[in-house]
């Protein structure tokens, strides 16, 4: 793959598992990405390496996930000017992911972490491809495709249900 646009980082390894749909959804779309484990509490050099050499090395989108007391998305989104989305994970201690989801969620004004829903790294990877469409036509028409086989998947699952329902 080309230089990386995107770059997803976690926490820990544990995070893998979960943080495996942003990459999937990225690679459905075209959209270049590199993957890496960055702790903001156990790594915090590391951390701070990253995101102040993310913009410099090409990078257009971060996502951050990470559970428990995530500090991780909010920590980089204020060392980096690039977007970052922020991918609340439910780890095995965790208040039922209640921790993670308030602590990336409920950042402070002035630093935005965009948010998505427990676990959904798909979400936050097709979130990425369409911040990069917003200047790359050739991404953007992914994402409209894409989009189209939503609508038609679920268009002919109607078709199926009330043709079934008819013949009640
Ligand atoms: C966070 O702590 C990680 O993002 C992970 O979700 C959680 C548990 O980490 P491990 O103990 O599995 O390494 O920093």
């Amino acid at each position: 793959m080309s230089k990386p646009w995107v770059g997803i980082i976690m926490g820990s390894p544990s995070d893998l598992e979960v943080m495996s749909g942003a990459a999937s959804a990225l690679e459905e779309l075209g959209v270049p990405h590199e993957v890496t484990v960055v702790s903001a509490h156990r790594t915090p050099k590391r951390m701070f390496d990253y995101a102040s050499s993310a913009e410099k090395r090409g990078l257009r989108v971060i996502i951050a996930g990470a559970g428990g007391a995530a500090h991780l998305p909010g920590m980089v989104a204020a060392i980096t000017p690039l977007p970052v989305i922020g991918v609340p994970v439910k780890s095995r201690n965790s208040i039922d992911g209640w921790d993670s989801i308030l602590s990336i969620l409920q950042m402070p004004a002035g630093v935005p972490v965009a948010t998505v829903a427990l676990d959904n790294a798909r979400n936050a990877g097709i979130l990425a491809a369409q911040i990069i469409g917003v200047h790359d036509t050739a991404v953007r028409s992914r994402v409209r495709s894409y989009k189209e086989s939503l609508r038609s998947k679920i268009e002919s699952s109607a078709k199926e249900l009330e043709k079934k329902a008819r013949k009640r």
